[in-house]
């Protein structure tokens, strides 16, 4: 399958380029890390983005009015660029990645809520995934975080500022068509759920 570039712009594809070139050269966390003033390049620049990629939708895979638009995904599913759009009041289900990535805020005001999985070596089990949360951050534009699972990959967030949030990831994984997991930490249950995207339909795969 090729790679598919939905919002096809120079400045997405020299940013593919440089996050390709650096994954290509080293390990998954020193790549993140040498990739971050490029990422945060894109967080502070408010003319690369349309404001259709900005938008809540009235329906999508996490609820809420929650969009998920597709950027960029690689033709191996094994990266994708995407913008979050979480409409104010609204909040994503307590979700994972399963994928390193960059995650930061380009617009609006985020609370996040940070977990871990606990129980035998954070296995799910037959649904039964208890959690303890261990963070809480307000997270403001220019705002980011490194995915690198276990670590980081377990949250929710929430947006508190008067529009929607917008938030930028970046993650090793075709994101919007990879099984997951929505928990509910009460419980300390998990159920398997799929976000989709807002604006494509997910491929069927002939390499897996
Ligand atoms: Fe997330």
């Amino acid at each position: 399958m090729d790679d598919e570039f939905i919002l096809d712009t120079p400045r997405v594809r020299q940013f593919i380029g440089e996050v390709r070139a650096a994954m290509a050269a080293h390990p998954a966390r020193e790549a993140l890390e040498l990739l971050l003033p490029a990422f945060t390049e894109l967080l502070a620049d408010p003319s690369w983005l349309p404001d259709s990629y900005m938008q809540p939708v009235a329906e999508g895979g996490m609820g809420g009015g929650i969009a998920t638009w597709l950027l960029y995904r690689a033709g191996d599913g094994g990266l994708s660029l995407f913008s979050l759009v979480v409409p104010p009041g609204s909040a994503t289900p307590v979700h994972d990645h399963l994928a390193w990535g960059l995650v930061g805020l380009y617009s609006g005001e985020q609370d996040e809520r940070v977990y871990r999985r606990l129980g035998d070596h954070g296995q799910i089990a037959d649904g039964h995934a208890p959690l303890e949360q261990i963070e809480q951050n307000h997270l403001r534009p220019g705002d980011y975080y490194l995915l690198m699972p276990p670590e980081g990959d377990v949250h929710s967030v929430a947006t508190v500022s008067k529009g929607p949030s917008v938030s930028i990831h970046m993650l090793g994984n075709d994101t919007g068509c990879t099984v997951r997991h929505a928990y509910d930490p009460d419980e300390g249950t998990a159920r398997a759920f799929t976000s989709g995207w807002s604006n494509r339909e997910c491929r069927e795969r002939e390499d897996t």
